[in-house]
């Protein structure tokens, strides 16, 4: 569970997150949408300690994440940032191993390397996991983030536009595993996306944010319409209605106009 009380952050006079309060449950997957600049990446920041808040509170797992130790709150939560710089002589297994540090603090133990081991093979990284990370593509190295932090093991999983990158098959993929992690692990997900159809199709709730502030929120089907994507974006777009297999009926937006 994640609990978002009034989250405010200031940079100088400019306000990029203005009283955002959500409560996330667990055994969910939120999608956060919004234009860019709109304050999705810095609410995912201060929710995961990475700046501080300049007004309100953030309780993960009980723990108020101001407060709570660092080492502590890495065992419950866990972040992909939109960036990740890390030292590209590293391997794919040392980097998905580097999640089970809160866990191991570094003596690793037959269960880390069970941890690891299933992390490598949910992101397809087995034929992969002894190349450096200068030596893959874009799209496996996003996975390669993404298995550390499947390793990491945490109730609470962040994800800042893990799609990126990714190709057709691998961003359906991570949608799937992102519901796994919910329903067959009860994790509590929030995943910014700017495919607003991924998001119809794999999201239980979707949180729109525009300057800074909770636009419009609510299940897909409230949220992919022509009506509230105009608010949202301010474009025109078509939505349309499919029946797709394993998903039952999702509207799909067509932002072509
Ligand atoms: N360190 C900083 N100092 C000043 N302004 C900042 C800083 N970091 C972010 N901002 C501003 O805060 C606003 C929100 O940025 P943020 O990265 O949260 O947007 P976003 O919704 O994640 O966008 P995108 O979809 O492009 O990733 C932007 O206007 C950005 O320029
Ligand atoms: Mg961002």
């Amino acid at each position: 569970m994640i609990a978002i009380e009034s989250v405010c952050k200031h940079y100088g006079e400019a306000s990029v997150v203005a009283g955002v309060s959500l409560t996330l449950a667990p055994g969910g997957v939120t999608a956060i949408i919004g234009p860019n600049g709109a304050g999705k990446s810095t609410l995912l920041s201060l929710v995961a300690r990475l700046v501080p808040m300049s007004a309100g509170r953030v309780e993960v797992a009980g723990l108020d994440v101001t407060t709570t130790r660092g080492d502590i709150l890495a065992r419950h939560l866990s972040i992909l940032r939109q960036d990740n710089h890390v030292g590209s002589r590293l391997t794919v297994r040392d980097l998905v191993a580097f999640g089970r540090y809160p866990h191991s603090k570094g003596r690793t133990t037959r269960e880390d390397l069970v941890h690891v081991s299933s992390a490598l093979a949910y992101l397809d990284l087995k034929d992969l996991a002894e190349r450096f990370l200068d030596e893959l593509s874009g799209g496996q190295r996003q996975r390669a983030f993404v298995a550390m932090l499947i390793a990491q093991d945490t109730e609470a999983v962040l994800l800042d536009e893990p799609l990126n990158n990714l190709d057709m098959v691998h961003a359906s993929a991570m949608m799937k595993l992102v519901r796994r992690l919910a329903d067959e692990l009860g994790r509590t997900v929030v995943v910014v996306l700017h495919d607003v159809n991924f998001a119809s199709c794999y999201c239980d709730h979707i949180v729109a944010m525009k300057n800074g502030r909770v636009c419009r929120q609510g299940p897909p089907e409230e949220i992919v319409t022509s009506e509230a994507l105009h608010a949202i974006y301010g474009m025109q777009m078509q939505v349309r209605e499919l029946d797709i297999p394993h998903l039952g009926v999702r509207r799909i937006c067509l932002p072509y106009a």
